[in-house]
């Protein structure tokens, strides 16, 4: 019952219910109906027995001592008038043997209004009796039976009445009661499903728009939680209109938590978008005036002209720092970047041709789609932030792995997709970065970070690129080298074919 449904589990204990009280009240008013017919039959029975024992005796048996002759009785009917069919009657003369009773002392009347003989057995049964109050016997042959003796100086009288009669009434009463219960259990269930059905529709309403807001992305970006329970489901006075109103309830708390939490973000991107772009002029200035020193070396002693290409080299990294993170910020904001045609398999071969100049020492290699299929690697978006996608896994291929890698940049159409691959089978990704490659600083042995200018934004600017073109990038990486596999919606007005 665990799994069960609150529709299915108040329909069925609706129905158990009217079934207990259906079989409640049949039991008692079979019972009740029972004792009411059998002390009906207990006063036929009680007004025949008067009528035989205040009625003339048949026979020759002496009675009270004197001899009374009564004339015999008719043949074929019953021996006293009024006896109805199936009435049992037993006189026996004091000091007779019940074996030697004659068949006008012990007889039945049959259906059709004849009499029969009782025989031995039945006669001892019905004088076995104790005497004074109806009682129930079953005859022998003959069934069941409300009986009552007496004893008087003159002998013993039992007379005794069916109660076939009381069977048969009680078992169509049963019958009908039996219809009569299944039919209300029938429209008791249809009636609880219909019911419960309409009562639990507001229930409905409610997971529906719970359904609805879970299904909206709520981690980043402006939030707008416009969905509610409508008005009608929110009734108070009602359960199913308590959990209505504590869902809108809720619902306006969460909007108004993720509204400020996107407010006091913009704020901080604002800020730090602002703060990169301000120091990009004094950074600026510090190269010129570090250049400037250089240029005329009599006038400076050598120590502070080292001193200056320190700073002139530090600065140029400040400046590619600075200019990741106005990126990272601009791409936070949800900028729209251009959405100009751009071919990857021209991106791809001016990546690597870069990458060759810069690291000669590594094997590079470009698996592109073949020349009839250039068009199907076309993609909508910006030219230059994809460069830098390339780029930035390409530097990385470069700088992370050792002298002599293979790097294979490659360019594949999958239906309305263009998938970019870039593998090496260098060292692989160390596994404690695995977790949070994508995420902003990063990177790996610390200590190579100054020699190789690594800040660990590369791949957080790659990710924001690609998910900006709504595309999608993964990793794989293994002791035997890393792949990074960027996918990327094919250019719409091409993929027709
Ligand atoms: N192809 C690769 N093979 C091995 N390690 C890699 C590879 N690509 C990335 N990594 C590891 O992932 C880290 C994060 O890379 P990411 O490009 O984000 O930062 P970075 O290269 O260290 O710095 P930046 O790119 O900002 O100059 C790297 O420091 C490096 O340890
Ligand atoms: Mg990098």
């Amino acid at each position: 019952m665990g799994a069960w449904t609150l529709r299915r589990r108040l329909v069925v204990v609706v129905v158990a219910l009217v079934a207990v009280v259906a079989a409640a009240m049949g039991t008692l008013s079979t019972l009740a109906l029972r004792s009411s017919l059998t002390t009906q039959l207990d006063e036929k029975v009680v007004a025949a027995h008067r009528r035989t024992v205040d009625g003339p005796t048949f026979g020759s048996a002496a009675r009270g001592g004197d001899e009374v002759v009564v004339p015999p009785p008719p043949v074929g009917g019953p021996y006293r008038p009024g006896q109805e069919a199936g009435t049992v009657t037993v006189e026996q003369p004091a000091g007779t043997d019940p074996a030697d009773l004659a068949p006008a002392q012990a007889y039945t009347i049959t259906d059709d209004g004849s009499s029969i003989a009782l025989d031995e057995a039945q006669i001892a049964q019905l004088l076995a009796l104790p005497t004074g109050e109806p009682v129930t016997v079953t005859l022998g042959g003959l069934g069941s039976y409300r009986a009552l003796s007496s004893t008087a100086p003159s002998g013993t009288t039992v007379t005794a009445l069916p109660t076939a009669s009381v069977t048969s009434t009680v078992t169509s009463f049963v019958a009908v009661e039996v219809v009569v219960a299944a039919l209300a259990l029938l429209v008791a269930a249809a009636a609880g499903l219909v019911l419960v059905r309409r009562e639990l529709r507001p229930l409905d309403r409610v997971v529906g728009t719970a359904n609805r807001v879970a299904r909206l992305p709520l981690d980043r970006g402006e939030v707008v939680l416009a969905d509610r329970v409508p008005a009608r489901d929110t009734d108070p006075a009602t359960e199913v209109g308590q959990v209505g109103a504590a869902l809108n309830k809720l619902l306006g708390h969460v909007e108004l938590a993720l509204g400020a939490r996107h407010e006091s973000e913009s704020q901080v991107r604002q800020f730090v978008a602002d703060a990169s772009h301000e120091l990009r002029t004094p950074l600026a200035s510090i190269r010129g005036y570090a250049e400037l020193v250089r240029r005329s070396p009599d006038e400076v002693p050598v120590s502070a002209l080292q001193a200056m290409s320190r700073v002139e080299s530090e600065s140029e990294r400040m400046t590619a720092l600075l200019e990741d993170m106005l990126l990272l910020a601009r791409l936070d904001a949800g900028r729209p970047l251009a959405t100009e045609p751009v071919d990857l398999t021209v991106l791809a071969i001016d990546a690597v041709t870069d990458a060759h100049a810069a690291g000669p020492d590594h094997d590079w290699r470009l698996d592109l789609p073949s020349e009839d299929a250039l068009e199907d690697a076309l993609v909508l978006g910006d030219d230059h932030r994809l460069r830098q996608v390339l780029a930035n896994l390409l530097s990385n291929a470069r700088l992370h792995t050792p002298a002599g890698t293979a790097v294979t940049v490659r360019v594949r159409r999958s239906r309305d997709q263009v998938v970019l691959q870039v593998a090496d089978d260098g060292p692989g990704i160390p596994p404690a970065l695995r977790e949070s490659l994508f995420q902003r600083f990063t990177r790996g042995d610390a200590s190579r970070n100054s020699a190789t200018g690594s800040t660990g934004l590369g791949l957080a600017i790659v990710h924001a690129v690609v998910t900006a073109h709504a595309g999608s990038i993964t990793v794989s990486s293994t002791g035997n080298g890393t792949t990074f596999t960027v996918t990327l919606p094919a250019a719409p007005a091409l993929s027709r074919t």
